[in-house]
């Protein structure tokens, strides 16, 4: 079987990487159309060695289509996601915009892959800070039990799409040069006010909402919670996150301090647990200095994990500095692993009892 696939937002930094991942992953593909606004209509690009032209999406764009691998943007999705479903596609989407529907299962595959039979046309990548913390904490939480989550993010430029990375690289450019950089995106598209990100740290991402969190901080607290509280019967657990813009092009960073339920627990026990685990690697070696570093993860799917320590005061509780490119295992791949998933359950349809919206 071979399915006809569509990727809306090919253009942008996730959607270059889902025609890379796609090409590169089991998916049977029949044909693939790659969509994007009118901007990019016309412009071409490359599938296996196939020039394919991008098209501008219409909701006609989803007739015929099987699968739909989604990273426009939230409004994109709300727009699109329903009439594609409608057409008989199945879709996973990479924004937030059905991330917390309770009739959208939140998958990472090493992590809840179970929640894949349940989707009624719609499957939502959680948020990328999200994915890589729970693809590490998920085997401690299996094994050991958790109780609380705080965690503090280096997020990279490229998490807020490839303009904002230009933009990060223009203004490192102008600030090398001796000139007055510019910023029109960061810290988010949208808000009254940019700054800055190069030589620069900024402790906004997403917009403010109540008591002072932001949306990404939001995210990590609520999405962390579907999963683990919903999906994993954990029966209690306490998250809570601070989340920062770093100069960094690709891959975030997440200092993650965490209580286990069981107290006899060693951090050498939660190094062999994340060692044995599917889609993270441990990188923990403080003699010979070997710890996750953001250059180094670029471009590979797997998280990292290290600096695995004891809290010296608190008996069942670690720091953890963990690390994963953002655009792959916390976007690209992500989406494209659910789908190689989807395809192997035979689950690359559309129930009667479809998503409505
Ligand atoms: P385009 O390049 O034509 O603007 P990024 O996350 O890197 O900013 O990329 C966003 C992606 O989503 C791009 O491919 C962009 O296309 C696409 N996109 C943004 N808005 C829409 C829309 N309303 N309809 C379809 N594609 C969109």
């Amino acid at each position: 079987k071979e399915y006809n696939v569509a990727i809306l937002g090919a253009t942008g930094a996730v959607g270059m990487r889902m025609v890379d991942q796609l090409a590169n992953s089991t998916v049977p593909v029949k044909s693939l159309k790659l969509l994007a606004s009118a901007h990019s209509a016309g412009k071409q690009m490359e599938f296996k060695g196939e020039k394919i032209t991008v098209e501008e999406t219409t909701n006609d764009s989803f007739d015929n289509v099987d699968l739909v691998l989604a990273s426009a943007g939230g409004a994109a999705s709300k727009k699109f996601l329903p009439e594609a479903v409608k057409r008989g596609a199945v879709c996973v989407d990479n924004t937030s915009a059905f991330r917390m529907d309770p009739e959208v299962p939140l998958v990472v595959p090493e992590v809840n892959p179970e929640q894949l039979k349940n989707h009624k046309g719609i499957i939502a990548n959680p948020n990328c800070s999200t994915i890589q913390m729970v693809v590490a904490l998920a085997p401690v939480f299996k094994k050991y039990g958790l109780k609380q989550v705080i965690v503090s993010t280096y997020q990279a430029a490229s998490g807020a799409g490839q303009s904002a990375l230009n933009e990060f690289y223009q203004q490192a450019k102008d600030y090398l040069d001796g000139k007055q950089m510019s910023a029109d995106i960061l810290p988010t598209a949208g808000d009254k006010k940019h700054y800055p990100l190069a030589f620069n740290l900024l402790p906004q991402i997403d917009v403010f909402e109540d008591e002072g969190y932001t949306h990404e901080e939001w995210k990590m607290i609520h999405e962390t919670k579907k999963i683990m509280l919903n999906d994993m019967n954990a029966t209690d657990l306490k998250v809570t996150a601070t989340c920062v813009r770093v100069p960094v092009p690709i891959s975030h960073g997440e200092s993650v301090y965490f209580e286990v339920e069981d107290k006899n627990a060693s951090a050498d026990d939660i190094k062999k647990t994340i060692s044995d685990a599917a889609g993270v690697t441990l990188q923990d070696d403080p003699d010979h200095q070997v710890y996750p570093q953001p250059l180094n993860a670029e471009g590979k799917r797997e998280t990292f994990a290290g600096r695995i320590r004891p809290d010296q005061e608190n008996k069942g509780c670690f720091n953890m500095w963990v690390v994963a490119d953002n655009l792959l295992k916390g976007a690209a791949w992500n989406t494209v692993e659910n789908a190689e998933r989807l395809v192997d359950e035979d689950l690359v349809r559309v129930p009667k009892d479809h998503y409505q919206g």
